[in-house]
């Protein structure tokens, strides 16, 4: 079951999508952390981040729509508490990096070089929530070529770039990202979408739009990952609705090296487990020596 992603090995390819299993601590009673391919965390800013105001969450037909706005501790509280707990397991760790500008980005990848316990790390260019930054550097090819030659100029850790399906051509920013050196991608984010209270004639989210995920958008996302796999040479990660076992076989056929659920660990925080079981018991059936050989067998 183990895949490997940039030189970096983990023991199946099912990891947790970004911001939605904390840093691990919070589903460590539900799940044992040393089972995952990867725990990767929820997105880190230089300094502490507000977020959005509430209500930021809201339940959708087919999942959920959020405006968090990438609420989080800021990277020192982040390596002093939350990369302490994961040194405890054996299992890799992704760090999620966000930012408002370029200096911020390189100011949180510069601390993580301190940091033994980081394994790869996830660049977020592709949050709808933030007003500023974030997605303004996955929607162009330039300025996302240009933040990831930057990065991968002073990371010592793989860099995976993930992308935002908020675009017409998900394959030309997948380019971009390969062009500028990125290590492997990761898609899709979340999609912009709104809902309305139509009783009291409000926005439902304070910031109006939110990022939708869950099973709705899983057939948009197994053509992202189609179109990138068959854009680009690197590794792909793939997400979007991910819910049981078959729904990441299907990422896997799609291109996928490995694969990350998300908005399904709110329902079913044993959910991972879950979709590594039965991911094993389709590799058997399959009677196939390696899960890798499923990838991308879909041209
Ligand atoms: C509540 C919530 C918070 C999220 N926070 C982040 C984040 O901090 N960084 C990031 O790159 N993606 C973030 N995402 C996006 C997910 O990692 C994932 O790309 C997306 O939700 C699609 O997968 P899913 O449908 O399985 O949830 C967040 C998603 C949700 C639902």
């Amino acid at each position: 079951m183990s895949v490997t992603i940039a030189g970096v090995t983990m023991k199946n390819p099912v990891m947790t999508a970004s911001g939605t299993f904390g840093s691990g601590i919070e589903y460590s009673e539900f799940v044992d952390l040393n089972h995952l391919g990867a725990v990767v965390t929820k997105g880190v800013s230089n300094v502490p981040w507000e977020g959005n105001p509430v209500p930021r969450v809201a339940e959708v037909y087919g999942g959920m729509l959020n405006a968090i706005g990438l609420q989080n501790p800021g990277v020192e509280v982040f390596a002093e508490r939350d990369l302490k707990f994961l040194e405890d397991f054996d299992t890799r760790v992704i760090v999620n990096v966000c930012g408002h500008t370029e200096e911020e980005y390189l100011s949180v990848v510069e601390r993580l070089q301190e940091e033994k316990r980081v394994d790869m790390l996830e660049i977020n260019v592709s949050c709808p929530n933030v007003k500023q930054g974030g997605i303004g550097f996955g929607t162009k090819p330039d300025m996302l070529c240009d933040i990831t030659s930057k990065i991968r100029k002073i990371a010592r850790q793989p860099v995976i770039m993930k992308l935002t399906p908020n675009v017409t051509s998900v394959a030309e920013l997948a380019k971009a990202a390969e062009a500028g050196g990125a290590d492997a991608i990761s898609l899709i984010n979340t999609i912009t979408g709104m809902k309305i209270d139509i009783e009291r004639q409000r926005f439902v989210l304070a910031n109006r739009t939110g990022g939708m995920s869950g099973p709705a958008i899983h057939p948009i996302a197994v053509r992202m990952v189609y179109e990138a796999a068959s854009a680009v040479k690197l590794p792909i990660i793939g997400m979007g609705g991910i819910s049981n076992a078959e729904d990441a076989i299907e990422m896997m056929l799609a291109g996928a090296t490995a694969v990350a659920v998300g908005a399904a660990n709110f329902h079913d925080p044993y959910v991972t487990q879950k979709v590594i079981d039965g991911m094993t018991d389709y590799a058997k059936r399959h009677s196939l020596e390696r899960i890798t050989d499923i990838v991308g067998i879909l041209r």
